[in-house]
């Protein structure tokens, strides 16, 4: 794993404090043997209901690669990655070489267990880092995406920018991310945060015109309902698997039942919405 590790003392920053806590890899490895998989021949599709941190799980990724456009051998950095599962599904499912970055350590040495698992460490790279200094030089992938990131970063104009210098002319930024809604604000809690210096959510209309005011044209911009449709269409096109109650989100998140009651209470009440997004690389 490459490490360019992140020392922020920015209290904007503070939401990534949230996601510290004990080392995953000794339970990740426990939820996969109660599960009856073998970390060592490990199938994406049955890590999905775990590695998919985000709304509407796999069929969110499935839908975001498709508006996207994501072709085999293009360079894909998803910001954010968390422990890995969309870069995975991209690699295995799109052909992409994925550069997979998260400043949480622990979930960085998550990705690099199930990568390994996967049989893809020939095609994700795991590196832990800082979405507000990517490591990386400029025009360096085709596609930057991200999922379920801007909620924890305060510093959007910094965050775009910085996904527009690493594309490449010509390349895409990807985004399937969660919107202030009309509802008024947000009630904790809910899986990207506890508490108000957690979270930082922006209107669908203020993130647009971040992203139009460098060098990204919109190409795609599907807000609330659009959002739940595109992602319905997608979803149908997966498999059906029967669950297993070893393997899911609550074993990245405390307080699992908790947060998801908020996430629904929040959507319901209109205090959030979600956006898909594509903007291409004009100049
Ligand atoms: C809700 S999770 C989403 C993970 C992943 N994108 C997914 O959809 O499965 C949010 C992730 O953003 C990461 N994150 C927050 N602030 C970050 C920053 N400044 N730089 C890099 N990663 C950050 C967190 O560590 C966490 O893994």
């Amino acid at each position: 794993m490459n490490t360019a590790h992140v020392e922020s003392e920015d209290p904007r920053n503070a939401s990534l404090s949230y996601y510290d806590g004990p080392e995953l890899v000794d339970t990740l490895l426990d939820a996969l043997a109660r599960a009856g998989l073998d970390p060592t021949a490990l199938d994406i599709d049955d890590l999905a209901p775990l590695d998919e941190f985000h709304a509407l799980g796999r069929a969110a990724s499935l839908s975001l690669a498709e508006l996207a456009d994501v072709q085999p051998d293009e360079r894909v950095l998803d910001v954010g990655a968390g422990i890995g599962g969309p870069a995975r599904f991209l690699a295995a499912r799109h052909g992409a070489r994925v550069t997979a970055l998260d400043a949480t350590d622990r979930f960085c040495g998550a990705a690099e267990l199930l990568t390994r698992g996967a049989g893809l460490a020939d095609r994700v790279e795991v590196v832990c880092g800082d979405a507000l200094a990517l490591p990386f030089p400029d025009h360096s992938f085709d596609v930057a995406w991200t999922q379920a990131i801007l909620q924890n970063i305060a510093d959007k104009p910094r965050l775009v920018a910085e996904l527009a210098r690493v594309v490449a002319p010509g390349g895409r930024v990807a985004l399937f991310e969660v919107l202030a809604g009309p509802g008024g604000p947000l009630e904790f809690p809910v899986p990207w945060g506890d508490r108000q210096e957690h979270s930082w959510l922006i209107t669908g209309q203020e993130l647009r015109e971040l992203l139009e005011s460098g060098p990204l044209t919109v190409s795609t911009w599907n807000e609330g309902q659009s959002a739940l449709d595109a992602i319905a269409t997608a979803a149908r096109s997966i498999p059906a698997q029967p669950p297993n109650r070893h393997l899911g989100l609550h074993v990245l998140m405390p307080d699992y039942e908790a947060r998801m009651a908020g996430l629904a209470r929040n959507v319901a009440q209109q205090r959030i919405e979600l956006v898909q997004a594509v903007a291409t690389r004009t100049d």
